[in-house]
């Protein structure tokens, strides 16, 4: 079996329903339930005996450890993390305990429970952690997309505390030989992403009939990538990765913001069409979010000539299926919308607003 970490959150649950869909292996998951975790999206498995899911922090030593010695995993895929930027800017401090510490405690118990394996389990075993391009900070326009070798240059709480995490895991591998995997994708969006991010809270709110805030001037470029290609590029690096290595994820998608936020409009106006104009005019430009990064991309390449993963969704077709998703699951976003969510976007966005 697998031991996945924040299996109840965005791509962690998306991945735990694509493994149980098409493998027998079990998983473990291990997940603290934070306001970004959801059993509502693990549903769908709360009969299926392949799924054991434990409420519980990475950061939990003696919890881990326990977990390790009963379900003797061969991999540990580690999702679990404080996400979304904004929130690193005004609470940085849970980044720190579960970015940095928690997995700090995640590793020390892998490295512990993988010394008492005998040898062809101690071989066969993979740690993976699952990181983020933000960590190597932002490219200006005419800069090449980051390679595996761009320097780590993080540029926010967020992205500083994954590096840190990421440093660790590379460390286990060099000092103690802990067969470790990293793997750094690009902006995802998709089924079951919290509401606080881009794509999911400017379907909400147009919707809702609200405005759809851009930070800035809205040319800020992210590379995306549908959910569904992030995961079966995780699933390849388990299988074939090489301990040690570390694997960009992307599509090779780079999009401003303001282009974004106007497809998702253009698919709204399509699909759930307002009673009069487009959705484009609720767009509204707002106060830029303080050492926002300008640029990110991601070279693919290591990950596809050796490994062999390529993209199954264009940014067209993947978006069209986030927007439909949303459309078609309004009791999900309900659901997770809870009161202290609502009082963070009221606070979020009136400090943010021009
Ligand atoms: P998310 O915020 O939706 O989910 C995180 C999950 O981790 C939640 O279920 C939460 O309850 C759980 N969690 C948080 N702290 C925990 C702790 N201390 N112990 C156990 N569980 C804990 O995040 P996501 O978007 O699904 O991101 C998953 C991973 O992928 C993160 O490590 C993130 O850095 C990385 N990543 C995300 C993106 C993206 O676009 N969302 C892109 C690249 C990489
Ligand atoms: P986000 O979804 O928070 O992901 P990340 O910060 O990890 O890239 O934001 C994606 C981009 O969209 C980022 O450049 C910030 C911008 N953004 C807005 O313009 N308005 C918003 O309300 C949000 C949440 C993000």
């Amino acid at each position: 079996m697998i031991l996945v970490t924040g299996g109840a959150g965005f791509i962690g649950a998306n991945f735990v329903l694509g493994w149980l869909a098409v493998h027998d292996e079990p998983v473990v998951n291990l997940d603290k339930l934070t306001y970004a975790g959801n059993l509502e999206t693990l549903r769908p498995l709360q009969d299926d005996l392949r799924h054991v899911f434990v409420q519980g922090d990475i950061g939990d030593g003696a919890l881990v450890a326990g977990l390790l010695a009963r379900h003797q995993p061969r991999a540990i895929v580690n999702f679990a993390a404080e996400s979304h930027v904004d929130r690193a800017t005004s609470s940085p401090e849970n980044f720190v305990q579960t970015n940095i510490v928690g997995t700090f405690r995640l590793l020390e118990a892998a490295r512990q429970y993988w010394g008492t394996l005998a040898t062809e389990a101690r071989s066969g075993f993979r740690f993976l952690q699952v990181s983020t391009d933000e960590v190597y900070g932002s490219l200006v326009p005419t800069a090449a997309a980051f390679s595996e070798t761009h320097a780590y240059q993080p540029n926010n709480p967020y992205s500083a505390s994954k590096a840190a995490g990421d440093h660790l895991v590379r460390a286990y591998h060099h000092t103690h030989g802990l067969p470790v995997l990293t793997t750094n994708c690009s902006n995802n969006h998709g089924p079951f992403q919290f509401p606080e991010k881009l794509i999911p809270l400017v379907i909400g709110n147009a919707l809702a009939g609200k405005p759809l805030p851009v930070y800035g001037d809205g040319l800020h470029i992210r590379d995306w990538l549908y959910v569904g290609d992030h995961c079966r590029a995780i699933e390849c690096v388990l299988e074939s990765g090489t301990p040690g290595e570390s694997y960009n994820v992307g599509a090779s998608s780079e999009k401003t913001n303001i282009d974004v936020v106007e497809s998702v409009c253009a698919l709204l106006d399509e699909l759930r069409p307002r009673a009069q104009g487009s959705y484009r005019e609720q767009i509204a430009f707002v106060q830029d979010r303080p050492g926002h990064d300008r640029r990110y991309a991601i070279a693919a390449r290591k990950l596809m000539m050796e490994l062999g993963w390529k993209p199954a969704e264009t940014f067209e077709t993947g978006l069209r299926k986030t927007v439909q998703w949303y459309l078609d699951h309004p009791d999900w976003v309900n659901y997770v919308q809870s009161g202290a969510y609502k009082e963070w976007v009221q606070l979020q966005y009136r400090e943010t607003a021009a």
